[in-house]
């Protein structure tokens, strides 16, 4: 479809769940490499999430930050770090980054957050706009697919979740933190979910946790809290599959989350341009 093409499917079908100002824009798992014509499993990262781009220009512009919950990186490579930091600035709005299992966090701090971070350590950040919270976990472990939170990181969140107990918050990290009927990948989510869901049920002002990793989209209410990913921008992972399995028919998809008083309302935008997928209002 070409880009007029997708920019008026996208007109036609936004207008039942038009994005609502403020609101921000979740993508995931882009997987660029080190080369911009790169193919895996027969699929090219960069044109995909060109086309993702496209989308969202047409259907969702001026989002107030752009955040990107992981696997930003096939390989790790500095190139594509930067390449893709080129192509979200065409969003014009800030972007944060969390790491994936693909992703180097000790690369990804000094080119996007300006930080020297140790090897091995945790990559937190917190930031606070239109009345929310945002803290983002970093549940990568270099090395491994599985992820992990880790108890310094833990007690960070809990001390950043107790000094603003009015304060709506998201969370978001890379890896699910629940599981999600798929054995081969919950054998890879976070290792110490257990102790982190015991802080995320006893924070009243957690309204959503984001994630990616899945490669699919997957919704569920927790203790009053929305846990949902987003699709990938690049591949889809078949949903209940007890092995690797490969989904073409589902899209690349964004995720729309609009911010008022405390209320997250989401919807996630497909990048032929043929959603809503869903909308979740609170
Ligand atoms: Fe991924």
């Amino acid at each position: 479809m070409a880009p007029e093409e997708r920019y008026a499917a996208v007109c036609k079908t936004i207008r039942d769940v038009p994005p609502r100002k403020p609101f921000f824009i979740q993508i995931s798992d882009t997987h660029l490499f080190e080369d911009p014509a790169a193919r895996l499993w027969d699929v090219a990262p960069d044109a995909m999430l060109d086309r993702t781009l496209d989308v969202l220009l047409a259907a969702a512009a001026d989002p107030e930050f752009v955040l990107v919950t992981g696997d930003c990186s096939g390989d790790g490579s500095r190139q594509s770090y930067l390449r893709l930091r080129d192509k979200l600035n065409g969003l014009s709005a800030p972007v944060h980054y969390l790491p994936g299992n693909h992703d180097d966090p000790v690369l990804m701090a000094k080119l996007f957050a300006g930080r020297e971070l140790a090897p091995h350590a945790k990559l937190v950040q917190v930031f606070d706009t239109c009345g929310w919270r945002l803290i983002l976990l970093d549940s990568a472990v270099p090395g491994q697919d599985g992820g992990c939170i880790g108890s310094d990181q833990r007690i960070w969140l809990g001390k950043t979740l107790e000094a603003a107990p009015l304060t709506p918050t998201i969370v978001a990290m890379h890896h699910n933190p629940l599981p999600v009927g798929s054995a081969w990948l919950d054998a890879m989510t976070i290792a110490d979910a257990e102790p982190l869901l015991k802080i995320l049920d006893g924070a009243a002002q957690v309204k959503s946790v984001l994630f990616g990793h899945i490669h699919q989209q997957f919704d569920v209410r927790r203790n009053g809290t929305a846990y949902m990913s987003v699709p990938s921008t690049f591949f889809q992972f078949k949903p209940r599959s007890p092995e690797f399995a490969g989904d073409r028919g589902s899209q690349a998809a964004a995720r729309i989350v609009s911010l008022s008083g405390d209320r997250a309302d989401t919807v996630l935008v497909g990048a032929d341009g043929s959603m809503p997928l869903t909308a979740y209002r609170q």
